[in-house]
């Protein structure tokens, strides 16, 4: 059964688009040989990312990624064993939302103004934000 992990940083400096892009060419390279799949959503700073795979796989990459000082502020908001993936044509799915008036986008600001605000465990807002992404992923930034 695979396992889901998602969790919330924001960047210690905001993430050039040209930063962003060399993130997700060694993310990819390096998720696919891990057999991970996910995404990364990222909003003026602010970060959520899904990693899903074997269990052991993903809590190992995520204590990699959670020393990354490239953010801080790392929180998880939902983990656990999953029927299937939610990414699974993704080795790391993308979606920069800082530029976007979307409504997408101005749920994504809600849920981490709302994540300061309330505290960091919020798995049912971070679910349907992940289910709005699956909607909205984009091959390179
Ligand atoms: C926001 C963020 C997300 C990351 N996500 C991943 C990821 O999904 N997979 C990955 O291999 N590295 C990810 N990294 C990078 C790792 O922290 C680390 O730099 C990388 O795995 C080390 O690669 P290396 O083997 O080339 O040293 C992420 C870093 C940041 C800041």
């Amino acid at each position: 059964m695979p396992y889901d992990l998602t969790y919330v940083s924001r960047a210690t400096t905001p993430l050039t688009p040209a930063q962003l892009a060399d993130l997700l060419r060694v993310c990819r390279a390096h998720n696919e040989e891990l057999g991970v799949t996910g995404a990364l959503l990222y909003e003026g700073g602010h970060i959520m990312q899904v990693l899903e795979g074997d269990q052991p796989t993903v809590e190992a990459l995520y204590e990699v990624i959670a020393q990354d000082p490239r953010h801080r502020e790392v929180a998880v908001v939902a983990a656990g064993p999953v029927s299937r993936r939610q990414f699974a044509d993704w080795s790391m799915g993308f979606r920069d939302l800082s530029t976007d008036r979307s409504e997408f986008a101005q749920d994504a600001r809600a849920f981490f103004a709302s994540r300061t605000l309330l505290g960091e465990r919020r798995p049912s807002a971070a679910q349907r934000l992940v289910l709005a992404l699956r909607h909205s992923l984009v091959a390179f930034p």
